[in-house]
């Protein structure tokens, strides 16, 4: 894993998009995007370049259950107002939350990503070690599917929504095997809580208590962290 330490995020969010911009340039035409607080300092520069998007198409990791496009905690909202509404795609997914049939629906995103190779996945990683809503514990070969959330995640994610109970319990989430069929994957990571999931992910055995610890496994991995989020790796990886 090639391991980038910036000064802070700011920093981090723009190595993150010239690695995106290189990569379009050279030919990437389908994205694996995330949610989060984490990308948004990538997103404020893409907005901000010139890079031409409508030649590409994007598949979101994940969304919640429950909750429709237009509601502000959606992950289909925060990609519009964030990435989409200024720099359209030909094509974007992002799992349907409302889907009837969430398992028959999970076969269908699975379909989607196999017509649609995905050549740079975006991600970023939970405190607990987790990669989209990849909980601790999940098999590492499993694809899209309902994940029933942590009290954790819930906890960590309720600063969005106005108190914990209206955070959805569960979420539709490309599987970790999705994730590692991406050809180039880009994790971005911030701020001293992530600092622990940062050393065990890259220094720790590859064990599915921490998923992120599979991408030790994958073959173009680039990891961008701040100094706060670097602060247990090892010397080596402090450049
Ligand atoms: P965050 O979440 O970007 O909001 O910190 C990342 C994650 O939990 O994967």
């Amino acid at each position: 894993m090639k391991v980038i330490v910036t000064e802070n995020k700011i920093q981090g969010g723009a190595k993150a998009f010239e690695i995106f911009e290189k990569g379009i340039k050279d030919g990437a035409k389908t994205l694996g995007l995330a949610t989060g607080s984490t990308p948004e300092t990538l997103y404020q520069n893409w907005v901000k370049s010139d890079l031409n998007c409508e030649n590409l198409t994007s598949i979101n990791l994940d969304e919640y259950v429950g909750l429709t496009p237009d509601n502000p905690q959606s992950y289909h909202y925060f990609m519009q107002k964030h990435l989409f509404d200024k720099k359209p795609f030909k094509k974007t997914y992002v799992p349907d939350g409302m889907a009837k049939d969430v398992a028959a629906y999970c076969k269908q995103y699975d379909q989607i990503i196999k017509e649609n190779p995905i050549d740079i996945q975006l991600l970023g990683i939970g405190r607990n070690g987790h990669i989209a809503f990849n909980e601790p514990g999940t098999p590492f070969d499993i694809g899209t599917h309902e994940v029933k959330l942590t009290k954790n995640t819930i906890k960590a994610n309720s600063r969005f929504f106005d108190n914990e109970d209206e955070v959805p319990k569960s979420a539709i989430c490309m599987g970790t095997a999705n994730i590692m069929q991406s050809k180039k994957i880009v994790l971005m990571a911030f701020g001293e809580k992530k600092a622990h999931a940062v050393k065990e992910m890259i220094e720790g055995p590859i064990t599915e208590d921490v998923p992120a610890s599979i991408l030790q496994k994958h073959p173009d991995v680039t990891v961008i962290v701040d100094k706060a989020a670097a602060q247990e790796l090892d010397d080596k990886y402090k450049n």
